[in-house]
């Protein structure tokens, strides 16, 4: 850990180092990088959007999270809406902060750098709450969500073109510490 440093991260810049970790550590195929290419870039214009990057000494990506406050209007709140009014959470739509993605390098993983992103980036968010979407499944990112205070909101949340089910999360923050 004492070579990588968290810190604010310019997304539109950095777009393609990002992609880059978020392949290896999710596993994006070439088509889809040029996809999510144009939505993070068009996140990075959404109003209040924060990332912050892990980086090394030689300035290399390590692992990166971003999001926004979330907006009834965007696309990802319109498709977990129906979801969470079905769960009687609707009300996590709103004064909460979206953790869109959150990915470290796998050569970089189990350190606590994934904790430390998702931690910090919502310690200064002036929302009082946080949610996200993760694949319905027990995985490391799960893991890391339920100990971070993140509860299940709706499950078996699909998303148009996604090839499994999500999970709809949400924490009240600050998140909890271990
Ligand atoms: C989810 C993800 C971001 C977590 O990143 P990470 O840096 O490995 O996370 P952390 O190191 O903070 O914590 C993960 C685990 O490492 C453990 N850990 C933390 N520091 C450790 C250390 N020094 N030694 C050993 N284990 C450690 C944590 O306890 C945790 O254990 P658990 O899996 O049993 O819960 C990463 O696994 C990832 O990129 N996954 C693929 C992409 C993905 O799924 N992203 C989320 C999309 S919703």
């Amino acid at each position: 850990m004492d070579d990588v440093v968290i810190g604010p991260l310019d997304l539109a810049a950095r777009v393609d180092d990002a992609l880059a970790v978020q392949a290896l550590a999710f596993g994006l195929s070439d088509d889809e990088i040029g996809v999510r290419r144009h939505v993070v870039l068009r996140h990075a214009a959404n109003a209040g959007v924060r990332a912050l990057g892990a980086t090394t000494a030689e300035g290399r990506l390590a692992g990166f999270v971003y999001g926004m406050p979330n907006n009834r209007v965007y696309w990802w709140s319109t498709v977990v809406q129906p979801y969470l009014r079905e769960t009687g959470s609707e009300r996590w739509l709103d004064d909460a902060f979206v953790i869109t993605e959150l990915h470290v390098h796998p050569a970089f993983q189990k350190r606590g750098i994934g904790r430390r992103l998702i931690t910090e980036i919502t310690d200064t968010a002036v929302e009082p709450k946080s949610i996200l979407s993760a694949i319905d499944v027990e995985s490391p990112a799960r893991r890391l969500y339920w100990q971070l205070g993140y509860q299940d909101l709706a499950r078996r949340v699909i998303f148009p073109s996604a090839p499994a089910p999500y999970v709809v999360m949400g924490a009240e923050l600050p998140l909890r510490r271990a």
